[in-house]
């Protein structure tokens, strides 16, 4: 049971599943605009936000948001544990309601029954994507249906992997240019979540804000450097590589995700100098071109070598060990950064949440990890302590909601 603006106390399932949906939901956003005097159920200072504040991106489709979405500025990836008496039935009553509350707070509108449904009319962009973990197929007896790659990672010999920081049965990853609205969206979501599943981890990160540069720019990570160069852009033959083009209804359209707390050694990167920190990559900090280029997006020539004989892109840089030539075979990677609580000695817990989109994990991510893992300059400074994986089920029309294809 929640309580609307008006302090009226509302069932929140109720509303969803009985009539009362269409007029509950309207009444909510409009009686607590009318009450702080707002027009056409939006404050008179929504009209001059920033097209930031207002900007939306589409939430019903074939293909779920928040993949191949230029990434906004904040991101919550929020991982729970099914309770245990949550099946099948149970999953499709859950996946119902949060549909329901994505699908209004992408689009700018307060969810049913939103405690604070002011804080609803400015999406920023958001996006919620939903990923279904291993154990979310078994729960509800549906394990054939489970992407076969979507299994849990074999270990590498660089993993310090943290049970805070892996697994989980439902993912609902949300991003939005605003971090309040993140936040009030997670709650949301939390809340309507609450009798079906329990927190298992939340990560939170950040990338480069709205307008801060021109739109396209690769962000940067906190060694500084340019991350995102290599990633198959939307519409070219490598964005085939990250959907699944065909099979089942509940394949169609979905692909799978690879979530990775990478904690990034700030202390000790500090002591290299800036010629080793663009070895240990192969690219360069300021324009980031390959060390054999001039430009961000020239090809990088692993085979040319220096006076000294040896290879200019050191054999063991992340870039040489990374590098994928086969566009089939290529990952989305959409990391973002995290900044927790310093020590009392002022030493960062930074690093990258790193996340790769993907049609297959076992074909496409695992070769990389496994190159990276066995021989990669960068493993000096990072320490994987968090890895899950997920598969991100397809999309849905107005009338339906992600997961029916799977779980319907
Ligand atoms: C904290 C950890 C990591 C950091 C700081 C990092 C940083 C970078 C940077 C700076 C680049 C070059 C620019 C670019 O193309 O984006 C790069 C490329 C790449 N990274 Fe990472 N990376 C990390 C972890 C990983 C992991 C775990 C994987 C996959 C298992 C990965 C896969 C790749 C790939 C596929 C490329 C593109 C290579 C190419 O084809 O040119 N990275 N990374």
């Amino acid at each position: 049971m929640t309580r609307n603006p008006t302090s009226r106390p509302v069932s929140r399932r109720g509303l969803l599943t009985g009539g009362a949906v269409a007029a509950g939901g309207a009444l909510t956003a409009v009686a607590a605009a009318e009450r702080s005097g707002h027009r056409d159920g939006r404050p008179a200072e929504v009209a001059l936000a920033s097209a930031v504040g207002t900007s939306v991106e589409p939430f019903h489709g074939p293909r779920q948001s928040g993949v191949t979405t230029e990434p906004p500025a904040h991101a919550s990836f929020v991982a729970l544990t099914l309770r245990p008496e949550t099946d099948r039935a149970a999953l499709g009553r859950l996946l119902r309601l949060l549909t329901d509350d994505a699908a209004r707070l992408t689009q700018g509108q307060p969810a049913l029954a939103d405690t604070e449904a002011e804080l609803g009319l400015l999406p920023a962009r958001l996006t919620v994507t939903f990923g279904f973990g291993p154990g979310l197929f078994r729960a509800a007896g549906v394990d054939d249906r489970r992407p076969p790659s979507v299994a849990d990672l074999p270990s590498f010999r660089i993993d310090r992997l943290q049970p805070a920081w892996s697994g989980g049965d439902l993912l609902l990853q949300i991003c939005a240019d605003d971090a309040l609205t993140v936040a009030h969206t997670q709650r949301v979501l939390l809340k309507d979540s609450r009798p079906f599943a329990t927190v298992r981890w939340v990560q939170q990160g950040f990338r480069r804000g709205p307008g801060v540069e021109p739109g396209g720019h690769t962000q940067r990570n906190l060694f500084g450097q340019l991350d995102g160069t290599a990633n198959p852009r939307p519409g070219t033959p490598a964005d085939r590589a990250v959907w699944i083009a065909d099979g089942p209804a509940w394949l169609r359209d979905s692909t799978t995700l690879v979530v990775r707390r990478i904690s990034m050694n700030m202390e000790t990167w500090d002591l290299l100098g800036r010629a080793d920190r663009e070895l240990a990559v192969g690219r360069r900090l300021d324009t980031g071109a390959p060390l054999t280029g001039t430009a961000e997006h020239d090809a990088p020539d692993f085979a040319a070598t220096g006076p000294d004989g040896l290879t200019v892109i050191p054999d063991f840089s992340h870039l040489t060990r990374a590098h994928v030539t086969d566009d089939r075979l290529k990952i989305l990677r959409r990391p973002y950064n995290y900044d927790a609580v310093p020590t009392a000695e002022g030493q960062a817990d930074s690093g990258l949440i790193f996340t790769s989109y993907q049609a297959d994990i076992a074909r496409q991510f695992l070769p990389i990890q496994r190159r990276l893992a066995d021989r990669d300059l960068l493993n000096e400074w990072t320490t994987p302590i968090g890895s899950a994986v997920f598969a991100i089920p397809p999309g849905c029309p107005p009338d339906g909601w992600i997961g029916e294809q799977v779980l319907g």
